[in-house]
């Protein structure tokens, strides 16, 4: 990089500009900035077990506000990812310790779309559905937060979306859900395949 852009890292010392920020899982094979091909300095991050954004988790509401209220990005992308150990010890009761306490937000969204997942006959599919909808439930979540709130009642421009990533395949799917404002959130939760 020193070679390419001499000042890349002084310039970086002073200041970071990122316009977005990603709230991902822990897992080492969804590496945030590898998969969006950003630089330093162009990407806020928070990652946790299964990424679950927790209004009273001082942790998550910490970054948000940081990359929300200072930093001011843009985008805030919810990534979850197929093949997510957390989600899949929610949905078969694996004891993880400390973790299942964790992870009982994961099995609270599997309660609510019961239906749904079962109509799905078990197996890959109903792991692939609820790491989908684990994410699409993080983005309300995300919605309900105060410095979220806060952003879009004073008309800040802010995007939630949220993301899939493939540790398969290495493409992110879209789940095609943007919340830039709070009707959007409640309108999210109208819808009867949303969470
Ligand atoms: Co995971």
């Amino acid at each position: 990089m020193k070679k390419e852009r001499p000042d890349f890292f002084r310039q970086l010392a002073d200041q970071q500009h990122p316009q977005y920020l990603w709230i991902g899982c822990s897992d080492s094979r969804v590496p945030a900035n590898e998969i969006v091909g950003l630089l330093p300095g162009e990407l806020f991050v928070h990652r946790n077990v299964a990424n679950i954004v927790v209004p009273s988790d001082l942790n998550c509401v910490s970054v948000l506000h940081f990359a929300v209220e200072i930093l001011r990005v843009k985008h805030i992308i919810v990534c979850g990812h197929y093949g997510c150990t957390g989600v899949l010890a929610a949905m078969d009761d694996i004891e993880l310790g400390a973790a299942e306490n964790w992870l009982n937000h994961v099995r609270e969204v599997e309660e609510r779309h019961e239906e749904e997942l079962a109509a799905l006959g078990g197996g890959d599919a109903h792991f692939r559905r609820l790491c989908e909808l684990n994410v699409l439930a993080q983005i309300q979540n995300v919605g309900r937060t105060s410095p979220v709130r806060k952003a879009w009642k004073f008309g800040q421009d802010l995007t939630v979306h949220g993301w899939v990533y493939g540790v398969e395949d290495g493409l992110i799917r879209d789940l095609g859900v943007h919340a830039a404002s709070r009707e959007d959130v409640t309108s999210l939760r109208r819808r009867p395949d949303r969470p």
